[in-house]
């Protein structure tokens, strides 16, 4: 028997909040690590906890916290997912990518996810925001992909094609968005790994050389069910750290305190990314 999550799971959902929300959203939003707080600035806000919904998969980490808030933001109607799940929480790829699933069933049309990532490239630093100009689904290609299981012809191709994934034009609205704040984004290739523990300095050196940027927990599973939805997609990594590039141990012997640090500079930036989510969704008409 397979226990992948249907197309009637996510209709179930998508009624669910649309009994709670009047809201019918064009742009989906899912916040990262300490990048929640964007959806305090959603206006005419209906927040549905996510535990109430059916077959949500629910938050179990500091820094995600579980709701779905819809409203406007910049003209737009918005579906923001304040927390997300990972595969580390103990879900499947298929539960991970659920929230997307719902979305597309809303009228969803543009995904933008955030994140907070590691640094690899050796020009960044932390505090940094980097466009996701491509990705490696490193997890997927070891087999925990979100698309893997019976094939159901009305929810995608079976072999979705990932040219262009994170929209070109999207992402030089975003480019525009973030000069006109008068700051640069990075940007670069994303790569996607389990988690939960953070990388060696052995890990780090093989992600670098096969040509990851930025390395994190997320995001590449929602991004990939958002293309076999139809959806356009665009994604920002807050760059809260450098991944760890040697190895010496930290002077005050913590080195367990990293998640902390992850919040503390995504806190730091969410100014910045909301000036470049706000622009993408004011950019939007241009298109
Ligand atoms: N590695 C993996 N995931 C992360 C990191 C990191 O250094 N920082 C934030 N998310």
């Amino acid at each position: 028997m397979s226990t992948k999550t249907t197309k009637a799971d996510y209709d179930e959902a998508a009624e669910f909040i649309r009994k709670r929300s009047r809201t019918l959203p064009e742009v989906g939003l899912i916040l990262g690590s300490g990048l929640g707080d964007l959806v305090d600035e959603i206006s005419d806000p209906d927040a549905i906890n996510t535990q109430e919904i059916p077959h949500w998969p629910v938050s179990t980490v500091p820094g995600h916290a579980g709701r779905v808030v819809l409203g406007m933001l910049e003209g737009r109607t918005v579906m923001a997912l304040q927390g997300r799940v990972h595969f580390y929480e103990g879900y499947t790829m298929d539960r991970v990518t659920l929230p997307v699933r719902v979305m597309q069933a809303m009228g969803v049309g543009t995904l933008i996810v955030t994140n907070a990532a590691g640094g690899l490239n050796p020009d960044f630093r932390p505090g940094d925001l980097m466009l996701i100009a491509d990705h490696i689904n490193l997890i997927g290609m070891a087999g925990h992909h979100p698309l893997r299981g019976p094939h159901d012809p009305d929810l995608g191709p079976r072999f979705p094609g990932m040219l262009g994934l994170y929209d070109p034009e999207l992402r030089a609205i975003a480019r525009e968005a973030a000069s006109s704040s008068g700051f640069e984004l990075r940007e670069g290739v994303y790569i996607c790994v389990a988690g939960p523990s953070y990388e060696t300095p052995a890990d780090v050196r093989f992600l670098r050389l096969i040509g990851a940027d930025a390395v994190g927990m997320s995001s590449v599973p929602e991004v990939i069910v958002a293309r076999h939805s139809g959806m356009r997609a665009l994604g920002v990594s807050c760059i809260t750290n450098m991944a760890a590039a040697d190895a010496t141990p930290p002077e005050d012997g913590d080195q367990d305190a990293l998640h902390e640090e992850v919040l503390e500079v995504s806190q730091i930036v969410a100014p910045r990314l909301s000036a470049v989510v706000r622009g993408v969704l004011r950019g939007l008409d241009k298109n």
